[in-house]
């Protein structure tokens, strides 16, 4: 199959992988509407095209919290990503590596953080959810630490886990849930062998070290809607800015009001994100949120954003609404499922040339430059 464009990685997901996976990848909330919306409002984002400006010499880099990055992007947190590809959390974090990017390993990750660190050559930044058993977070944050981890990611957006339909039909959850996966994955024999035979132990490697047992993965959802903890409030958690030194950033931000209470709890940046549309369906597309979001606090933190990036032109168009640095979240995850580490790389380079042409085209040579002065 040829790919050249982050769909084509989708495509070849769709086809690779037993369809509970793909469909928990690829499904949002409820009737995905902010799903679509985050896809539709950003397409919608009109580039000013200018001409003969000598835009020979093209810089991507840019950097966030003292990290230089090699392109505006960081490969965001996607929990289970070691059931698409084996190990796959690692894959991820070499070739983010190898790209000279930052990748953000999730608190459900199948990978422990110990184990990913040990095998990338660049530091990682860690993303927590906030669980009832504050003694977990506190162990998280101790071993992420310890495992080198200097950016943490704070996810708030995901107190109850959203709706979504497509997880209950596709047998992540729901009904003979088990007996559903087992069927499907007897159609897709080379993820069997790669993934379901030889990419063990499937666990939430963060998780099972603090319990002490492992955590089945065939009640995902439901762990996590016993386990996460819908009573927290900014006040409850000054104990983690108080415990975590080093740059926090809180990802989930969709409201102004909600910006600034992030600023006041002491955060370093923000990610403007609806989780890809797979919490509050009907909520604003971030390509909506966002740009009231940076007048009312860009110059106090950095703002990133994701949800809905899928090519580089979408990156562009953040970097045009305000955003200082873009989070990619199924892009990478499809690629990984495809093509293992090579995929995400090639993918990388894919979303490189199109920030690329895209920049040569409005004729701005740094992505330090693109800004709303870009915008038709
Ligand atoms: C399969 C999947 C798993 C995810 N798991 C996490 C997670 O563990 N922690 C987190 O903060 N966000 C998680 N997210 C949200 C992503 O980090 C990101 O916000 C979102 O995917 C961005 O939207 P996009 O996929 O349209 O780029 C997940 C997203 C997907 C698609």
């Amino acid at each position: 199959m040829i790919v050249s464009s982050a769909s084509d990685y989708r495509e070849a997901a769709r086809r690779g992988l037993p369809s509970f996976l793909f469909d928990y990848i690829d499904g949002g909330a409820n009737a995905e509407q902010t799903l679509k919306a985050n896809m539709a409002d950003l397409a919608e984002v009109i580039l000013r095209q200018r001409v003969l400006k000598n835009v020979s010499d093209l810089s991507l880099a840019t950097e966030w919290f003292g990290q230089p990055s090699a392109l505006p992007l960081i490969l965001g947190p996607v929990g289970l990503a070691g059931m698409l590809a084996r190990r796959g959390e690692v894959q991820v974090a070499k070739a983010a590596a190898k790209k000279g990017v930052p990748f953000v390993l999730s608190t459900v990750s199948v990978c422990s953080l110990e184990e990913v660190a040990s095998q990338c050559p660049r530091p990682i930044w860690f993303q927590l959810y906030v669980l009832k058993d504050r003694g977990f977070m506190r162990n998280v944050l101790e071993r992420a630490e310890a495992a080198g981890v200097k950016n943490l990611v704070f996810t708030v957006d995901m107190a109850v886990p959203g709706a979504r339909y497509r997880d209950a039909h596709s047998g992540m959850s729901g009904p003979f849930a088990a007996q559903r996966r087992i069927l499907q994955a007897i159609t897709k024999p080379a993820w069997a062998f790669d993934v379901g035979l030889r990419g063990r132990p499937h666990d939430l490697g963060n998780v099972s070290s603090y319990f002490g047992e492992a955590i089945a993965l065939s009640d995902y959802m439901g762990w996590i809607g016993k386990n996460f903890d819908p009573s927290i409030c900014w006040a409850d958690l000054e104990w983690i800015r108080d415990f975590w030194k080093g740059p926090m950033i809180i990802k989930g931000i969709l409201d102004s009001e909600d910006a600034r209470d992030a600023i006041r709890f002491g955060a370093n940046g923000i990610v403007v994100s609806n989780h890809g549309g797979r919490q509050l369906d009907g909520a604003l597309s971030t390509a909506k949120a966002l740009p009231p979001i940076v007048d009312a606090v860009g110059s106090d933190l950095v703002v990133l954003a994701d949800s809905g990036v899928r090519s580089g032109l979408d990156v562009v168009r953040m970097l045009a609404l305000g955003a200082k640095g873009v989070m990619l979240g199924r892009v990478p995850a499809f690629a990984l499922a495809a093509n293992g580490q090579a995929g995400v790389e090639n993918v990388l380079d894919i979303f490189a040339n199109e920030i690329r042409i895209a920049m040569t085209l409005i004729g701005v040579p740094s992505v330090s430059q693109i800004n709303k002065t870009v915008l038709a």
